[in-house]
């Protein structure tokens, strides 16, 4: 049964595939994805629009036809075909892998879902009172201290300095016990002080185990997030499961059904590398500076999470619960468009043609729809299907205003039992992915970014004495 189920699945991805390619021209463009020659000319607008930042052979967005490649490999082939593991192990290196290759990579992605140190650390503090992306992000900085420990070797003070600077820090309820308390205060962590645990070769982050570790480990911390907001007690991850299916796992205490766990697996696949989007620069501008990979990670987060980029999925759902109903949306939509407000889920700054993602999101959505016995979430997505319509035919000529890969996502999230706050967090889980792989290929000829500003203000000014200033 479930096997007829995923080749549904897959058929509706090729038939998504398939129509992509009606309605765009797919011829390769090679020209445009030849090696520059440095330094380049390029038209830069605001918000570095045009601007060339670096080479790079991972991925591929061509807005204006709607394709999106990962290293040569078409979005809809691997949706239809591969899985997240197998993708990112793609992102990485930039070949499918072998059996033991891939077997080797699986295992490495098993272990590293248990980061035991991590989870104590979140659960002491008021995960349940932040917002999910924050405490996200807080995640990575515990397993940075979890598995490199490079926190205890940074802020270990000069031995005798730390003794004569700060004595009077020593708490008061630490009965003073002279000298030899204080240099067992402030002794400098050695190697011998490590946890065994630790593993040397993640001492400098940037090292692949640091990608696995955080493209497995991020989304233990996602289910972690999840159930403490729930006033629950976090999950052990199952090394019996998918990535896929032990996120929806350790999210919601449920394990998922093959049809769930595949779905699952193509939002991954979908989500887990877009070009040199506003997150992605991020975590590379933070690794040129050889700040580590779970800083720069940590950074990609608080990228992803504003409204213009990952938070959307989250703000579709609350737009749809708003309208309220098909039958409310064309109202609706006019008094948005009259006041200029941007519709949630639609437009894109790179595509300009309908995003492929949103493509292959729509029909899942649809299909998990069908099967769901929730009449809240099937009202739902018969709104998204009227907006949809709607606002194609009013902006889709005109301004090329097309649903975007958050669009359903929330959707299928919701019918797979997911918290609407974990919305943008599994957006996070995913891109990992690709961060983590843009930023290994950028470091091998890395160069610090250093982008100017144009300077417009005043020159001549003097400074004038606070009290002599008029208010
Ligand atoms: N609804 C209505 N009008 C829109 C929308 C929208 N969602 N997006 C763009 N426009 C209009 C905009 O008003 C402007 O019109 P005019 O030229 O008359 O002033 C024109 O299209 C160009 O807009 P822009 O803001 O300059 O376009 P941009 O390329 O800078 O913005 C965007 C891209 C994603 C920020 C924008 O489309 C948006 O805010 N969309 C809603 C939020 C959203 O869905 N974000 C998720 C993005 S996809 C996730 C990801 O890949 O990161």
């Amino acid at each position: 049964m479930a096997d007829k189920e995923i080749k549904q699945i897959k058929d509706l991805i090729i038939e998504a595939g398939k129509r992509a390619r009606q309605e765009s021209d797919f011829e390769p463009e090679q020209a445009l994805t030849q090696p520059v020659k440095w330094p380049v000319n390029c038209l830069v607008g605001p918000g570095l629009e045009g601007a060339i930042a670096c080479e790079s052979k991972i991925g591929y967005v061509n807005g204006s036809k709607g394709w999106l490649i990962y290293r040569g490999y078409d979005i809809f082939d691997l949706c239809a075909h591969s899985t997240f593991e197998e993708v990112a192990y793609l992102l990485l290196y930039g070949a499918l892998p072998t059996v033991s290759q891939f077997d080797n990579f699986k295992a490495k992605l098993i272990k590293y879902r248990d980061i035991n140190y991590t989870i104590r650390l979140l659960m002491g503090f008021p995960i349940e009172k932040m917002n999910a992306m924050a405490a996200l992000r807080i995640g990575t900085n515990f397993m940075r201290q979890e598995l490199t420990y490079v926190d205890s070797d940074a802020y270990s003070p000069d031995f005798d300095t730390a003794i004569s600077a700060d004595e009077d820090s020593i708490p008061m309820e630490t009965k003073p016990r002279g000298e030899e308390h204080a240099i067992y205060e402030f002794k400098k962590a050695s190697a011998g002080n490590k946890p065994r645990s630790v593993d040397k070769n993640l001492q400098f982050s940037a090292e692949e185990e640091s990608c696995y570790s955080l493209i497995s480990g991020v989304s233990t911390v996602a289910g972690v997030v999840a159930r403490l907001r729930q006033d629950r007690i976090p999950i052990e991850p199952d090394p019996s499961l998918s990535h896929a299916g032990n996120l929806i796992y350790v999210i919601t205490g449920r394990k998922p059904t093959p049809i769930e766990e595949k779905i699952m697996d193509i939002a991954l696949i979908l989500h887990a590398d877009h070009g040199m989007n506003a997150s992605t620069f991020a975590t590379m501008v933070v690794a040129s500076t050889l700040s580590d990979m779970y800083f720069a990670i940590g950074s990609g987060i608080a990228a992803l999470n504003g409204p213009l980029h990952g938070g959307a999925n989250e703000r579709v759902v609350k737009m749809l619960q708003e309208i309220g109903g098909p039958g409310n949306v064309n109202k609706w939509f006019e008094e948005k468009l009259a006041k200029k407000e941007k519709i949630m889920g639609f437009g894109h700054r790179v595509y300009k043609a309908y995003d492929p993602r949103a493509r292959v999101l729509g029909p899942l959505a649809e299909y998990l729809v069908e099967h769901s016995g929730n009449e809240e979430i099937k009202k739902l997505f018969r709104t998204a299907k009227t907006l949809e319509k709607k606002v194609v035919s009013r902006l889709g000529k005109e301004k090329k205003i097309f649903p975007n890969v958050d669009f359903y996502s929330g959707i299928i999230y919701l019918c797979l039992g997911i918290p609407m706050e974990l919305f943008t967090p599994i957006f996070a889980v995913s891109r990992v992915s690709g961060w983590t792989a843009r930023v290994r290929e950028y470091l091998k000829a890395n160069r610090i970014f250093r982008p100017r500003a144009v300077y417009v203000g005043p020159f001549d000014k003097r400074y004038e004495p606070i009290k002599k200033r008029s208010s």
